[in-house]
Order: C-alpha cells, then sequence, then structure tokens
C-alpha cells in the first residue's frame, strides 16, 4: 500500500481520486489552498466540501497550502514522505485562465515546477502523475485524436498545461524522476461547481431554467463521467508502464452539446434549449481522443456513458435539498 500526497485533492476530481484510493486501502493527504474559482455566493451548492468528503473526511491528512509557497510545499512534501504524488492543483478552466493569464501561469506553470524542485532532491517518490489536459492539442486534426496529435494550443489555458508536460518530462529526463501524464477532458459528475457547460445545464435543468448552446450546439466533447476519470488517474499512477508515458484518459466518445441536450430532454420534457450560432473562435474544436493507449497498456476501462452518467448525476442531485428533491 502506498501513501499518495494529492494537490488540489480537495477539488472535483481530486475527491473522487481519495475515495477511490481509501477503498483501495492507501493512506492519503491533500495538500490544497481552497481556492473558490467561482464567488461563492454565485453557487448554488454551498457546502460542496462536505459532499465531497462525506464519509471519509477523517482518514485524510489534509494539509492547506499553496504549490506557489514554495517553502511551505516542501515542507509538507518531506514531512509526510509520499511515495506517489498526483498534482491536480491548478487554475482549472480555460475562459478564467484567459481572463487571469498570469495567476494561470503561476497556478499551472509555476505549481508544478515548483513540485518538480522538490522532486530532483528526495528520493522516495516512486512516480509523479501530472495532470494535463485535451487543450494542449488545440484544433483537432485526427479524430479520435492520440497522444502524439501535434500541440497547438490555442489559448492561455492549453499552452500553460503544455509547458508544465515539457518542464515534467524535461525534470525526469534530468533528474530521473518517474512521472506519468493524463489527458483528462469534460469530465462531469455531482459536486463540480466550477461551471463548465455540463454543470450549467445539469442544475439548469434541475430548477427549470433554459439551456444555451453556443456554436450552433454541433460543438463534441469527450464527456466523462468523473468515476471514470479518477479510476483512469489511478490505473495510471499504479501501472508499471504508466512511467515515462503520456495517456488520454477521457470516454473515447464525442458527444454534441445537442445530444447532451437531447438526454436532458428524456429527463425532464419540457427543458428549453435555445441555440446560438455564434462561436468562440479561440475554443479549440475537438472531439473524442483516443483511449486504446491507456486502454492497452495501463488496463483502463470506461464505463460510464454519457446517458448513464447524466442518469447517476441526476440521482445524487435529486436526494439534495437546495434542487428540492425534482
Ligand atoms: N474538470 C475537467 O473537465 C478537467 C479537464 C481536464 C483537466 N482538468 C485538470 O484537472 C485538475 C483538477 O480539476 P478539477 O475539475 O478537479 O478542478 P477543481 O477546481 O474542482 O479542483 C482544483 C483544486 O486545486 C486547488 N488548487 C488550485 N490551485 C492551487 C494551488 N496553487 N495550490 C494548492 N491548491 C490549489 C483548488 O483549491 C481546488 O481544490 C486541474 O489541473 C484541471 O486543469 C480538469
Amino acid at each position: 500500500m502506498s501513501k499518495v500526497l494529492i494537490t488540489g485533492g480537495a477539488g472535483f476530481i481530486g475527491s473522487y481520486v481519495c475515495h477511490k484510493l481509501l477503498d483501495m486501502g492507501h493512506e492519503v493527504v491533500v495538500f490544497d489552498a481552497f481556492i473558490h474559482y467561482i464567488s461563492p455566493l454565485k453557487s448554488i451548492l454551498k457546502q460542496y466540501t462536505e459532499l465531497r468528503f462525506q464519509g471519509i473526511a477523517d482518514q485524510i491528512d489534509f494539509r492547506r497550502g499553496d504549490t506557489r509557497d514554495k517553502a511551505h510545499l516542501r515542507r509538507v512534501i518531506l514531512e509526510t514522505q509520499p511515495e506517489r504524488i498526483l498534482h491536480l492543483a491548478a487554475l482549472p478552466i480555460a475562459d478564467l485562465s484567459n481572463r487571469h493569464s498570469e495567476e494561470a501561469l503561476t497556478s499551472i506553470l509555476e505549481g508544478a515546477v515548483n513540485v518538480l524542485e522538490v522532486l530532483r532532491d528526495v528520493d522516495f517518490v516512486e512516480r509523479f502523475v501530472y495532470i494535463s489536459s485535451s487543450m494542449i492539442y488545440g484544433d483537432f486534426e485526427e479524430i479520435p485524436a492520440p497522444e502524439d496529435h501535434p500541440k497547438r494550443p490555442k489559448e492561455i489555458y492549453g499552452g500553460t498545461k503544455y509547458a508544465g508536460e515539457v518542464m515534467t518530462e524535461t525534470y525526469s529526463r534530468r533528474y530521473g524522476i518517474p512521472y506519468s501524464i493524463v489527458r483528462p477532458s469534460a469530465v462531469y459528475g455531482p459536486y463540480d461547481v466550477n461551471r463548465r457547460v455540463s454543470q450549467i445545464f445539469v442544475e439548469n435543468a434541475l430548477l427549470g431554467k433554459p439551456i444555451t448552446l453556443f456554436s450552433g450546439g454541433l460543438q463534441a466533447l469527450d464527456f466523462t463521467y468523473v468515476e471514470d476519470t479518477a479510476d483512469g488517474i489511478i490505473k495510471v499512477m499504479f501501472h508499471e508502464n504508466g512511467v515515462g508515458n503520456a495517456f488520454n484518459i477521457t470516454y473515447g466518445h464525442g458527444y454534441t452539446l445537442r445530444e447532451f441536450a437531447e438526454i436532458l430532454q428524456g429527463h425532464f420534457p419540457h427543458l428549453e434549449v435555445r441555440i446560438v450560432e455564434e462561436e468562440d473562435v479561440f475554443r479549440p474544436k475537438r472531439g473524442a481522443l483516443s483511449i486504446e493507449k491507456a486502454k492497452q497498456m495501463v488496463g483502463y476501462d470506461p464505463q460510464v456513458s454519457l446517458e448513464e452518467g447524466i442518469k447517476q448525476y441526476l440521482e445524487v442531485y435529486r436526494k439534495l435539498e437546495v434542487f428540492n428533491n425534482k
């Protein structure tokens, strides 16, 4: 059994990884600055950290800290001596990264380099897992996009995520750090509060509000249920084939926003769907990613289609009082 330190472990994806690691019998340290990216006044779900950690909070060693605070980060890693480090901490939203480009650089790139700076000096860490994004590819030229697809990020988020990958590989080559890179995409599920399209659609549907599809609703995304994302990250983190490799960890299928809306209309026949033709030209044209490499090398096997994922998401949210048991 391993001790795993998760930077950004209190977040949406990190919390699911925590549940799974504890179920497997591992020890978990969460290093997190508990940042709100959306004003807490605007968030419908107020107690999301409590909801994310229901039943497991007392089994985790929570350390509040920011990856940009180098001395504190080093101290926590030296004190806790984890065998594996999963690096999720980063400004996670593309639109926000473009608006707050300096914050994106320090949060995404400098934060990752600060962890790598500690890793060059210690020998107890058997694996560093850097969480990247499908945004590093820019416009998909090949669908499904494989891991060796050209990397032409179109905006600040994809660019800084990619720079973090390059630094992960460079430090690893120079200082012998065993690393893996994971590229998720369009992760959705209960307790995401960053106002991604999936969250807005599901919450609006539950509250009886309309949803708006931009770019004619024809943009396809590889929507991935958060349980599959967490499974894939763990597979990469523990499999020896994961070392020195980058993996797409998604469902492996592109669903358009119209298809997302149609699935929701199956649950909410009166849901009003507004379609706007306006297109954001800086948003990369994406779609399915190839997950063959992860399937073959680390045994990744995603289970949850978008139809099933939306059903499970709604089941959890219908029990919450804030949605009035709709
Ligand atoms: N959700 C997605 O669809 C998606 C897709 C691709 C990649 N990712 C990546 O996955 C990671 C996690 O995303 P998420 O959706 O769980 O976001 P999230 O906002 O729910 O979680 C991020 C967590 O990191 C913490 N954090 C941020 N900056 C920090 C810092 N400098 N020091 C310490 N803690 C910090 C935040 O407090 C938060 O708890 C991010 O790196 C994101 O870029 C997410």
